[in-house]
């Protein structure tokens, strides 16, 4: 089968993880907005059940938690037959190393990278050659561009672009499309925006419905990367990605000595309630946001 050039939302069935955060509501509205029969998924079945009680048309909750490493196999056999999966969830997992106990560094890598590799492999499998078929995983500019505490963030996200890119090519001759979607600071909903955090000014933000819209696209035209950000901050991931010594040095003479101080302040380690982050896929940022205990 050819290389496809995108596919149809009406009637697809759609594995959508995260749905109980920010962006993943706003996902699941856009999704079901585009005819899409729904399996929200994520551990709060408070938040998931209401949502798709909402979103009326069939659409179903299963909870699942995805640290544990046989809830991707249980879950892809709960879900049933799977169109198009898109792989939302994620922690976090800000803060220096230091502070993670090895069972925190592996529940972040289970969350935020093993499982959406399990669940592509699962998905993928039984979407060959059934026709148009797409994968979608929700990174992060911070896949793009590394920062100061956020190594594990950055080692996730980095490696489910470099992941994505890859299974396209091997995906292709079987029609399963696979897109990565790049955003940046996201308001109004979603880790970031809980952080209550303001960012300095003339950076910009981009909205969960704007991640949605980019999502709906990356599926109905098979795109493989779409950022979602203003230009300042793609250029910043640009500049982060190709010289990234370089962008390095300028991140630390802008706000490196802000950031150690903020450590020293704030960061309770990945196991508390806080934790300090410093976000740079712009030179001179610097935000501290909270973070939920993984
Ligand atoms: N917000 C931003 O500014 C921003 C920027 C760049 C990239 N992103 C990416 O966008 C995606 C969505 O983020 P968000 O802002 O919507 O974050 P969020 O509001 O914190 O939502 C995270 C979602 O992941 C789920 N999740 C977390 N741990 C889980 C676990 N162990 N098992 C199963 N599900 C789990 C949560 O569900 P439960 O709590 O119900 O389990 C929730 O639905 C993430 O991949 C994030 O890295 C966000």
């Amino acid at each position: 089968m050819r290389h496809h050039r995108g596919m149809d939302l009406r009637g697809a069935n759609v594995l959508l993880t995260g749905a109980s955060g920010g962006i993943g509501r706003a996902l699941a509205a856009a999704l079901a907005g585009g005819g899409a029969r729904l399996v929200l998924t994520g551990r709060r079945v408070d938040v998931l059940e209401p949502l798709a009680e909402r979103l009326g048309g069939g659409t179903r909750a299963i909870a699942a938690g995805l640290a544990d490493r046989a809830a991707a196999e249980r879950l892809l056999d709960e879900a049933g037959r799977v169109d198009v999966l898109v792989a939302n969830a994620a922690l976090p997992a800000s803060g220096l190393l230091a502070d993670y106990s090895i069972t925190e560094i592996d529940r972040a890598l289970d969350v935020n990278l093993r499982a959406p590799i399990v669940m592509a492999k699962l998905a993928s499998a039984r979407m060959a050659d059934r026709g148009r078929r797409q994968l979608v995983f929700v990174s992060s500019l911070s896949g793009k561009a590394a920062s100061g505490n956020a190594s594990l963030y950055n080692a996730t996200k980095f490696g489910m672009r470099g992941f994505a890119l890859a299974l396209r090519e091997d995906l292709r001759p079987h029609g399963v499309g696979v897109s990565t979607i790049f955003p940046g600071f996201i308001r109004d909903a979603g880790m970031f925006a809980e952080t209550g955090v303001t960012l300095p000014r003339g950076v910009g933000t981009r909205s969960p419905e704007d991640v949605a819209r980019a999502t709906v696209r990356a599926i109905e035209r098979n795109v493989a990367e779409i950022d979602v950000a203003p230009l300042g901050l793609r250029l910043g991931a640009r500049i982060g990605g190709f010289a990234p010594v370089l962008s390095a040095a300028v991140q630390r003479r802008a706000g490196g000595a802000r950031a150690a101080r903020g450590r020293r302040a704030g960061h309770a380690g990945p196991g508390g309630r806080t934790a300090r982050e410093a976000v740079a896929t712009n030179p001179d940022l610097q935000v501290i946001i909270r973070k939920r205990p993984p």
